[in-house]
């Protein structure tokens, strides 16, 4: 029997100030999230990243909100202590604040106990919102897949000072605005180190090295998983930041 707390917002704050590294790991049924609250890891990230790696997808953008609330409701009876975050896909939460609440509460409903959402300043007003409806929120700033055709690609972030500060000052909003934790998605790793020093709250990285206050992995490259995708064209594996990041790893 799982004998662990459940982990809280104030837990994994905590664990920044103390200096223990936060794991998270995302799962999107029953069976991967037993797995992972099982191992022992921090936060179970439902990701809309099961558009690419479950739903065979090339991008997040057609996960609609009806996926998200079926995926969290399998974690969510899985998970008895690690801490439950889930994804609001793709232009659910840039419309009115009603369709967005509405949304965040469709996802509450079903376990999450907070939930994630892409973007700097431009949503932080947002933020700001869910968090007084009493939602804990965690940020997602760099490579930020829901905008993956305006960004162009996959492509690493802050490499340049503009995009560095630029960086800094929506993680920044964010934190003002109430989030509990920043995920940095292929951000340089000097800069996602600076950003980590710089912000009072955990940064949670992904493909943006070894500086942050915790990494985040994607259930199916953590296990190699994931099939090369099934078209003429493309030889490629499931692009997420992970296995992006993990080229040099032998057999990627
Ligand atoms: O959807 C997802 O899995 C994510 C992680 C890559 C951070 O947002």
């Amino acid at each position: 029997m799982d004998q662990r707390k459940p982990v809280t917002t104030a837990r994994i704050k905590k664990m920044k100030e103390d200096g223990i590294p936060i794991s998270v790991v995302t799962a999107y049924d029953y069976p991967s999230a037993r797995l992972a609250d099982e191992a022992g890891v921090d936060v179970i990230l439902v990701g809309d990243s099961l558009g690419n790696v479950v739903l065979g997808y090339e991008s997040t953008i057609p996960v609609t909100l009806e996926d998200m609330i079926y995926h969290t409701r399998a974690v969510a009876r899985a998970a008895n202590s690690a801490f439950v975050v889930t994804d609001l896909p793709f232009m659910t939460y840039h419309g009115g604040i009603d369709e967005t609440l509405n949304a965040v509460a469709r996802i509450m409903r079903e376990g999450a106990k907070a939930v994630k959402l892409e973007g700097g300043e431009e949503i932080a007003p947002t933020v700001e919102k869910i968090v007084k409806a009493g939602v804990p929120v965690m940020g997602h700033v760099g490579l930020t897949p829901q905008s993956l055709y305006q960004i162009g690609g996959y492509k690493v972030q802050g490499k340049s000072a503009a995009q560095a500060e630029k960086l800094l000052r929506d993680a920044k909003a964010l934190e003002q605005a109430g989030a509990f934790s920043i995920v940095l998605e292929l951000v340089t790793e000097e800069v996602a180190a600076y950003m980590t020093r710089e912000l009072s709250i955990p940064t949670i990285g992904i493909g943006s090295g070894a500086g942050c206050d915790g990494q985040v992995l994607v259930f199916h490259d953590l296990l190699q998983y994931a099939p090369r995708r099934n078209r003429k064209s493309s030889s490629k594996r499931t692009p997420t930041s992970a296995n992006k990041s993990a080229k040099a790893l032998p057999g990627m």
